[in-house]
Order: structure tokens, then C-alpha cells, then sequence
């Protein structure tokens, strides 16, 4: 679904790009990385890059495994989260294709509307964000990312869970009457993931392979919440170009909605994209995409005391504060899998922090109850 709906191949001209950028005053960047063949596409600096590595000493223990924390929730402050890798290529093409408007959705706190609103504010484009609720008659109450969102102007179209079924379909009507007031659109799939999203990903995980090179060699996973599959594609892509599967690091996701038949599907979907679209030429297979699933508690966005325990830990122990959404859930089925065998990811495990903060606040009474 989604992806821009201009009509245009996605190669554009890298003049034209940094052009239209430049006349936004953006920054943009065209990059080779020296030690491989990955040629990136254009890019708006939006994150704080490099995130760091930082070692999680004591959880490790406790886990029984040489434990680390790459920091991408750290990646900014409201512009924060894997989100932001994202929209990084994907502001860069709709400024090259000359978009005014960017139409994105998601569920009522979703991280990447909200990461979408701040940007478009950021780079003076206008935003539409549908977003899915139970009622969009009564819609929720502005607070957190919701609050972020309508703070960054942004534009908000309520939806049903059924309509949510048809948003593809409702994204390109939103398309055509910002067309019609004679604006330019352009549309971001649900949490950025398309092929073009997916180069924050590979940019990470070339970032990962810096991080893991000053360690000593060990196998290595590196675990992430899977939510609609950008991150780990761009992961698994990366991962094929740098050559990380022969270095013993792999890759593992841990689904927090739909299952594993789905993101193995998804994720090898915007795997091939990015090879026939960009001719990366990684060739991820079905069977190079490692998902666990089991951990999904009560369903997308419902969480249990035992995970909100897990969480709650995690603040006291490390200063780490996990979201109770994607990476709660996350850590909670990689802390859950160690604890039943310690060597089911290798020497060392990097747990992925992908951010979601503000998705905290909303369980703000839930979580009372367990810390008092
Ligand atoms: C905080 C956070 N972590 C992880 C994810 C999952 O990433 P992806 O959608 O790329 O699978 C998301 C969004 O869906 C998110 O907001």
C-alpha cells in the first residue's frame, strides 16, 4: 500500500533534490560508505547521529549474557526513534518530487504520525495524519503524541478500525483534495515502511557494524521490535550488504501485533523492494528473517502488569526507559526467551531501543499500581 503517489519512478535527480532542499534551507547529504557498495539515496538530516552503544552491565548479568543497548531512542528529543531514521529518505523525496503536504497514518498515539508532524513543521511542509480510534465520533482527548501532533499543526482525520482496512484506499483521497486545493501531496505508508523508509535502517546497521568492530568479535544478535517491518528490512538489508550474516551477527525480530508468518511476509516484501527499486542486490530471503512471536501479551498497544514489571525494572536498574507499545514488549520477550536459555542468542546480545517515550503517559494509571 501507500508509497508516493505522484506517478514518478523512484530514481529522481540527485540536482534536483538537493535544490529544492536547499531553497528549504535543508541539509542534505549524498554519502558513500567507503568499505562497501552501498550508495545511499538523498537525505535530510533530521536525527542525532551516531547513536550510541552503551552496555547493559547489570541486566546482563542478571540474563546471563553480555548485554548492550543501542540508543536510538535518543536520536532526538519529540524527533526521536527509529521514526526519524526513516523520514530522513523519506522527507528527501518528497521534497525532490516538490510536496507540500505529506499525508501519513496510524493508530491515535502512533510514534510516527507524531514523528511526522514534527518533521513536516521542522521543514515548513503542511501534515495529514489519519488516525485510527474506536470511536472517531468522540476522538481521544489531545495528550502525548496526539498532543505533539495537533502542538505541530498537524492536520487530523479520524478513522475507524474498519476504515483502517481501506487506508490505502482513504490515503489517496486525502491525496486528491489536498490536489485539489491546489496543493502537492505525497504519502508515507503506516510507520514509514516502504523501501525508501527502510535506508535509515541500513544506515543503521552499517552504524552497528562501526559499534560492534571496536568489540571484540563474538556472535552477536541484535534483537528489535517489529511493528510493520521498515526497521528490520532496512536491518536485513543492511545487514546482506555488509556482510554482518558471515560475521555471526544476526538479526532478530520480536513482533509486537499481527505474527510471524506476517512480518517474515512484510518484511521480505520491502526487502525485495529495496533491491528491484534501489538494485541493492542484497537478496534477503524468507528464510534469512529470524521473528519471534509469543509476545503480543494481549494484543497491539494492551499491556500486562508482567510486562509494565519488566519495564518499571528497567527504569530503576539501568536509567533505560523502554515504551510500553514496542519496546516494552520487545524486552520483555528477549528477557523472557534468556530466561529459559541463556545461549539462544549468542555470546552478546544489542537490544534495539527504537523510542516511543510518550506512548508512556496514556498507562500512566496502570502503571501507578506498580509503582506504589
Ligand atoms: C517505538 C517504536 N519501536 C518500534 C517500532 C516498530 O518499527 P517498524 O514499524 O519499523 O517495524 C515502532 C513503530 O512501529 C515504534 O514506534
Amino acid at each position: 500500500m501507500g508509497g508516493p503517489i505522484s506517478g514518478l519512478p523512484f530514481t529522481f535527480s540527485a540536482l534536483e533534490a538537493r535544490s529544492a532542499l536547499a531553497a528549504a534551507g535543508c541539509n542534505v547529504m549524498k554519502y558513500r560508505v567507503d568499505m562497501s557498495r552501498i550508495e545511499y539515496p538523498e537525505r535530510v538530516r533530521l536525527a542525532r547521529l551516531p547513536t550510541a552503544l552503551e552496555p547493559l552491565v547489570r541486566t546482563g548479568e542478571l540474563l546471563g549474557v553480555e548485554l548492550y543497548i543501542k540508543r536510538d531512542d535518543t536520536t532526538g528529543t519529540e524527533l526521536s526513534g527509529n521514526k526519524i531514521r526513516k523520514l530522513e529518505f523519506l522527507f528527501a523525496d518528497a521534497r525532490a518530487r516538490g510536496a507540500d503536504t505529506i499525508i501519513t497514518c496510524g493508530g491515535e498515539q502512533s510514534n510516527h504520525c507524531r514523528a511526522t508532524a514534527l518533521a513536516a513543521a521542522r521543514l515548513g511542509l503542511r501534515s495529514v495524519l489519519l488516525l485510527r480510534t474506536d470511536d472517531p465520533a468522540n476522538p481521544p482527548a489531545l495528550s502525548s503524541n496526539l498532543l505533539l501532533d495537533r502542538l505541530a499543526g498537524a492536520e487530523l482525520v479520524w478513522i475507524s478500525r474498519a476504515e483502517w482496512a481501506r487506508r490505502a484506499e482513504l490515503l489517496k483521497f486525502q491525496a486528491e483534495r489536498v490536489r485539489a486545493a491546489g496543493r502537492t501531496p505525497y504519502i508515507i505508508p503506516e510507520g514509514g515502511s516502504n523501501a525508501i523508509g527502510s535506508w535509515g535502517y541500513v544506515l543503521a546497521a552499517q552504524e552497528l557494524a562501526d559499534d560492534l568492530a571496536r568489540l571484540p568479535a563474538k556472535p552477536t544478535t541484535i534483537v528489535y521490535a517489529a511493528g510493520s517491518g521498515g526497521t528490520g528490512a532496512g536491518l536485513l538489508v543492511g545487514s546482506k550488504l555488509l556482510g554482518l550474516d558471515k560475521k555471526d551477527i544476526r538479526m532478530t525480530g520480536i513482533c509486537v501485533c499481527d505474527d510471524r508468518q506476517y512480518f517474515v511476509d512484510t518484511i521480505h516484501r520491502i526487502c525485495s523492494d529495496l533491491d528491484q527499486q534501489f538494485g541493492c542486490n542484497a537478496g534477503v530471503e524468507p528464510t534469512d528473517i529470524d521473528i519471534i512471536d509469543g509476545y503480543i501479551g494481549l494484543g497491539y498497544a494492551e499491556s500486562q502488569p508482567a510486562e509494565l514489571e519488566v519495564l518499571c525494572d528497567m527504569v530503576r536498574r539501568e536509567a533505560i526507559v523502554l515504551d510500553p507499545v514496542y519496546t516494552g514488549k520487545a524486552f520483555y520477550g528477549l528477557v523472557k526467551e534468556l530466561e529459559s536459555d541463556s545461549a539462544r542468542f549468542g555470546q552478546r546480545v544489542v537490544f534495539l531501543h527504537t523510542g516511543g517515550i510518550f506512548g508512556l503517559f496514556p498507562l500512566a494509571e496502570k502503571l501507578a499500581q506498580i509503582v506504589n
